[in-house]
């Protein structure tokens, strides 16, 4: 299991330059749907759809995809909850939200009786973009939850009062298959697994399909893999087109369309503390999170 790293952004100067490459188009494969289409407006909200971002291996895009999905979703209309399910509040921190200075987060939310969802949601810079912001505080959570009866269901039993008010919740996991990741997978109507394009990226996914399937067994049997999303893909390397190569052949039509190249715009991003959607609304990146959220939508 992966110990959550702090929370560093990487940057890599070599492509500060250079403009975004594009990623050289698969073959989609049977059943593909190409070109996902415009979203229809909508005239009112909810119920959510609960998705969780999860792959326990570290640094392959969660986060990143978390915010970025959900502020293409906000700018097609839909109403969007995203919940930092990760100690390290890498989400909340990616939003400009200085999580460490809040005094209700996820964690008072799951732990404490009398905090309501509502007193926990901070609304974002994105119209349509909310944040149930978590810190530290919550690594606290998975040791005290254990002992709890119903201890898979505390953020299922937290974010109910507002689901009627989103169209979609994303929950950005934790890089680990603990009782966190596992509140998430049981509240879940679908997961969405980030791998990264680089050589390691499948090792572990055998474990991650396992834990799927013991959550749909014994906890939730509705949940659904929504799809796997390419990220980090260096259209210049050989190496990663093999790596999307074998993710395409071993997933098939699980797979999105949409592939998130690897570029410094998304740390940037986090030093802005806003989506890509608004930082670089004209990119390569910001157009590949509204693919996904046009897949997203049409799956
Ligand atoms: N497509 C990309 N190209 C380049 N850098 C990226 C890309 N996506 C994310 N990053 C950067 O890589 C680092 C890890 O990304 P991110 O935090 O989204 O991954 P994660 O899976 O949530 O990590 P963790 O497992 O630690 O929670 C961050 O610094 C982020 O800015
Ligand atoms: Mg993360």
């Amino acid at each position: 299991m992966d110990t959550p790293r702090p929370f560093v952004p990487r940057p890599e100067p070599h492509y500060e330059d250079e403009p975004d490459p594009q990623p050289e188009p698969l073959d989609p494969g049977e059943g593909h749907r190409v070109n996902a289409p415009e979203p229809a407006p909508l005239t009112q909200h909810g119920p959510a759809r609960i998705i969780a971002v999860a792959n326990q291996k570290g640094g392959v895009g969660k986060t990143t995809s978390t915010i970025n999905l959900g502020a293409a979703l906000a700018e097609y209309g839909r109403k969007v909850l995203l919940v930092d399910f990760d100690p390290q509040g890498a989400l909340s921190i990616g939003l400009g939200v200085q999580a460490h200075e809040l005094d209700t987060t996820v964690y008072n939310l799951l732990m404490e009786r009398g905090v309501e969802v509502e007193d926990v949601i901070k609304e974002t810079g994105v119209e349509g973009l909310d944040l149930l912001p978590s810190n530290i505080d919550l690594s606290a959570a998975e040791v005290q939850l254990v002992t709890e009866v119903g201890r898979e269901q505390a953020l299922g039993r937290a974010i109910k009062p507002v689901l009627d008010r989103y169209d979609v919740v994303l929950i950005d996991c934790q890089p680990s298959l603990g009782l966190l990741t596992i509140n998430a997978l049981a509240c879940a109507d679908e997961i969405l697994i980030p791998l990264a394009c680089e050589f390691f990226s499948l090792r572990g996914v055998a474990l991650l399909m396992d834990t799927i399937e013991k959550v749909q067994d014994r906890l939730n049997p509705d949940l659904k893999i929504l799809g796997i999303l390419a990220t980090m893909f260096d259209p210049r390397t050989l190496h990663t087109r093999e790596v999307r190569q074998r993710v395409q052949e071993a997933f098939g039509k699980l797979v999105f369309e949409a592939v998130i190249n690897r570029t410094v715009r998304f740390p940037e991003t986090t030093v802005a503390g806003e989506p890509i959607t608004t930082w670089a609304p004209h990119s390569n990146g910001a157009e590949a999170y509204r693919m996904l959220a046009r897949e997203v939508l049409a799956r």
